[in-house]
């Protein structure tokens, strides 16, 4: 709907081309304020919208369009979205409040190279609201000394604005955009990069920026060509080439999701660098496109329902003179545009009149930069064309208006160049979407990887479980996709956090944990559990320490797991039963040996055939461990100093994720047994009241085998929950998530789930509703899809991450050095290996 446009340009409305740049009289926390103006700046968080439902996208894209029309309406707005590159400096910074064990030094830095080669754009949108014209003239500002603050504000005219942008902040906080103030620095930053100065300003902490430190945010030059402008440093040098852009004709009607979103896309622009021209091969599947980071600047009104009609007879009637003059002037025809224009305008009004239509009044432009070279500008912009040509937008760089446009897109400036708006109903311009994309995860802690959705950015994830809320973080996916490994990595932030780390191996493919350990020259040690350790894997006293009775149903269906088929069926559970009351009942110091021998004393045939059973499997290295009598004097396997721990049980023989109980072999019952036990050991060691003040984090992989039956369930259920009550963090992996969607005690404890590729339709739309996304096609398809790589191989460690925050996003692990990664190999290296989609062999 570029009708305006048109009017306004056969007008030669002349617009303030010439006026002089905004000048600058303080900037604070929330507020820019020129000699004339005060402006108050939002920053607006991004939204998950690549993975909403469509029903979702549809309900915030309304919330946008009634914040537009009922926050904003009258107001003078200006929309910014700009990019920086992700300074690894800062994360360099951050690591010595984040790390203190190990060589951590080593550990961000390594994180720090891997984030400079990257270099992921991060976007900034920011909202500007005009708030007013201040009163005081600049003359007199200067010499009141009274009434002005030492900085050069009056103090209590920053107040008013102050008040009045959080009047207004409220609202917009509630909004999709979730608004929150700009700060000082952020608006310094902005202001100061207009200028390509590269100089960071030394703004922070200050309340107020004023004077010389505000002089010197906008001290450069700008050389204007007719179609760029280059940007001169101190020292006369160019350091950078820029281009504005228009976007003076626009599709008629254009749908979201797809081109309606028109600022969101922003992120999706590539182009492939001049010097990268000459290759011989496809630049898309080589990865040599890189992002051109287009910025825009837009400047809107929304106008009131009553002022739009107003508008739009006005227009009518411009339309109907400029016909008429073109008549009486006899320069010929008027025209098919002022034709179109009054047809428009007629149907808008009645549009308005019928409905709740609001209009809003925009002039938006693109700034495209390169710092290398105008070769290189001119490829970014013919990339930025090409992009928005598909979608059916006209963008050329506004000629011979290069400095006015440029004026323009500053804080605090104006529309310079008015021939170049659009109006558009305000449902297009929030369906434009400059605050969707994705994000997910913590706003500080551990970068583990990158966003892989439409918009650039790092994923970090807290390293340990903050307080007593939901602490259990589920990896599902395939076997092969990166679960055990992204695992690993968080195992490993958290002992670098200063975490006491188990980690329980049950598949012989964790060993590479604490070599990894070791070249950071974390505390580590790999702990294999064998027969030494009789006993210590025992429920009863594990369970008795822990605080609960639970061992009276857990030692008999620990037990029952390892029966013999034909003694179950000859009743074996009650005897079981029985034994183990009594023993928990009758003995001093209860232990599950005692339940055997219990068995093997009693009179009934079918309690002593069960006994001697039991008692020949517990002088196996599983048996024993949690059936066995413990050696006087055993030392204890496991510290409990911060560091990495990995439990290893050698020959541990673990039944697949879809096979049947009925037909596990014997080694397979120990096995799943000695896991049940295994892991209430872990438990039970993180609630050692020495232990209380520690971070705790418990890694469980291949719990599928234990939620393919009834009381590895129940069992499941009953570690999540304590571990709540103590604080750990347990990280689950599986690879059935319709296993897990069965354990309502589990899911309640979720704090994170990270989905990896799942390939049957059941398991995906499990797995759908664990990540909440919608169940259907579409989410099947993503979650198909996200080990799917360039090539034909395998793209490993891709996944969807749902945080309890932000929604779902989709996420590359990343490792940062080859060593690392070699390192962590979980290749097989033990007899348990691992065949293909995880049943062990
Ligand atoms: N983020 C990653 N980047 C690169 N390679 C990875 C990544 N995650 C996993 N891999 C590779 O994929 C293989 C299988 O990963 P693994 O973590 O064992 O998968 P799972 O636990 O899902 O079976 C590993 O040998 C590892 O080298
Ligand atoms: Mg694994």
């Amino acid at each position: 709907m570029s009708v305006l446009e048109k009017v306004s340009t056969l007008l030669g409305v002349g617009g303030a081309r010439s006026a002089p740049p905004p000048r600058y009289a303080g900037i604070a926390d929330g507020l820019v304020l020129t000699e004339g103006e005060a402006w108050a700046w939002w920053t607006c968080e991004t939204s998950n919208s690549d993975l909403m439902s469509e029903a979702e996208r549809d309900a915030e894209q309304a919330r946008a369009e009634t914040t537009l029309t009922q926050v904003l309406a009258g107001m003078d707005v200006h929309l910014r979205v700009l990019w920086s590159p992700y300074s690894a400096d800062d994360y360099r910074d951050e690591a010595a409040q984040m790390y203190v064990a190990g060589r951590w030094q080593e550990w961000a830095e390594h994180r720090a190279d891997r984030l400079d080669q990257i270099a992921l754009p991060i976007r900034h949108v920011l909202l500007g609201v005009r708030l007013g014209a201040r009163k005081t003239p600049a003359a007199r500002r200067v010499t009141d000394a009274a009434g002005a603050s030492a900085q050069g504000v009056p103090a209590r005219e920053l107040a008013t604005w102050h008040t009045a942008a959080r009047r207004l902040g409220r609202r917009l906080e509630a909004s999709p955009w979730r608004c929150s103030m700009t700060t000082v620095e952020t608006l310094a930053w902005m202001i100061t990069r207009e200028q390509h100065r590269g100089i960071p300003a030394p703004v922070a902490g200050r309340s107020l920026v004023t004077g010389a430190t505000l002089a010197a945010l906008t001290q450069g030059r700008a050389l204007p060509y007719p179609d760029h402008l280059r940007m001169a440093d101190a020292t006369g040098e160019i350091v950078a080439w820029v281009a504005v852009l228009t976007m003076p004709t626009w599709a008629e009607r254009m749908a979201t999701p797809g081109p309606g979103e028109w600022l969101r896309t922003l992120a999706e622009v590539l182009y492939l660098p001049p010097d990268e021209e000459d290759q011989d091969r496809d630049p898309e599947a080589a990865g040599l496109l890189v992002p051109v980071s287009p910025e825009a600047s837009v400047r809107l009104r929304v106008l009131p329902k009553r002022v739009a009609i107003a508008r739009t007879d006005a227009t009518a009637k411009l339309v109907r003179e400029q016909k008429h003059s073109a008549a009486n002037h006899a320069i010929g025809d008027p025209g098919q545009v002022i034709t179109d224009a009054g047809q428009t305008m007629a149907d808008l009004r009645a549009d308005l009149e019928r409905e709740e239509l609001s209009l809003v009044e925009d002039h938006p432009r693109l700034v495209v930069t390169s710092t290398t070279s105008l070769e290189d500008l001119r490829a970014r912009v013919d990339a930025v064309t090409a992009h928005y040509g598909d979608y059916g937008i006209t963008v050329q760089i506004g000629t011979d208006e290069q400095r006015a446009l440029w004026l323009e897109t500053w804080a605090g400036d104006r529309v310079r160049v008015p021939g170049l708006g659009h109006v558009r109903d305000t449902s297009a311009m929030a369906g434009a979407w400059w605050w969707g994309g994705a994000r997910v995860g913590s706003d500080t802690g551990p970068v583990i990887g990158y966003l892989t959705g439409s918009t650039p950015g790092v994923v970090r994830l807290s390293p340990v479980a903050d307080g007593r809320d939901a602490t259990t973080v589920a990896l599902i996916g395939r076997s092969g996709r990166g679960k055990t490994t992204a695992a690993m990595m968080m195992a490993l932030e958290a002992a670098f956090y200063g975490a006491w780390v188990l980690a329980l191996d049950f598949k012989g493919d964790l060993g590479g944990l604490t070599v990894a350990a070791d070249r950071y020259a974390l505390p580590s040690r790999l702990v294999q559990m064998t027969r030494a350790h009789a006993g210590a894997a025992d429920l009863i006293p594990l369970l008795a320490e822990a605080g609960r009775d639970a061992a009276r149903a857990e030692v008999p269906a620990q037990l029952s797991l390892v029966t013999p088929p034909h003694l179950r069926a000859a009743g074996a559970e009650v005897a079981l039963q029985a034994a183990a009351n009594a023993v928990i009942s009758g003995s001093p110091s209860p232990a599950t040996w005692q339940v055997l021998q219990h068995l093997r004393d009693a009179s009934d045939p079918v309690a002593r055939a069960t006994g001697d059973a039991l008692f020949e499997l517990s002088q196996t290295p599983h048996g024993s461990l949690f059936m066995g009598r413990p050696e006087r004097g055993a030392a204890p396997a496991l510290t409990t100093q911060s560091g990495v721990w990995a439990v290893q049980l050698p020959g541990l023989a673990l039944p697949g994720a879809g096979d049947a109980r009925e037909s596990w072999t014997s080694v397979q019952s120990l096995s799943v047994a000695v896991m049940h036990s295994i892991l209430a050991y872990g438990v039970t060691t993180a609630g050692r009241p020495d232990l209380r003040t520690l971070p705790k984090t418990i890694m469980v992989p291949e719990v599928h085998v234990l939620t393919g039956t009834g009381q590895g369930r129940h069992f499941l259920d009953y570690i999540a929950r304590v571990g709540r009550a103590l604080g750990v963090r347990f990280i689950l992996d599986t690879q059935d998530a319709t296993g897990l969607l069965l354990l309502p005690g589990v899911i309640e404890q979720l704090a994170m789930v990270i989905g990896f590729q799942l390939t049957s339709a059941p398991q995906q739309d499990a797995l759908a509703e664990l990540l909440g996304l919608p169940v259907g096609p579409a989410t099947r398809e993503r979650i198909r899809k996200l080990a799917i790589g360039d090539g034909d191989g395998i793209r490993h460690g891709h996944s969807i991450i749902r945080d309890p925050k932000f929604g779902a996003a989709a996420t590359q692990w990343d490792v940062p050095t080859a060593e690392l990664l070699d390192d962590l190999d979980t290749s097989p290296r033990t007899a348990a290996e691992a065949a293909p989609d995880g049943v062990p062999a």
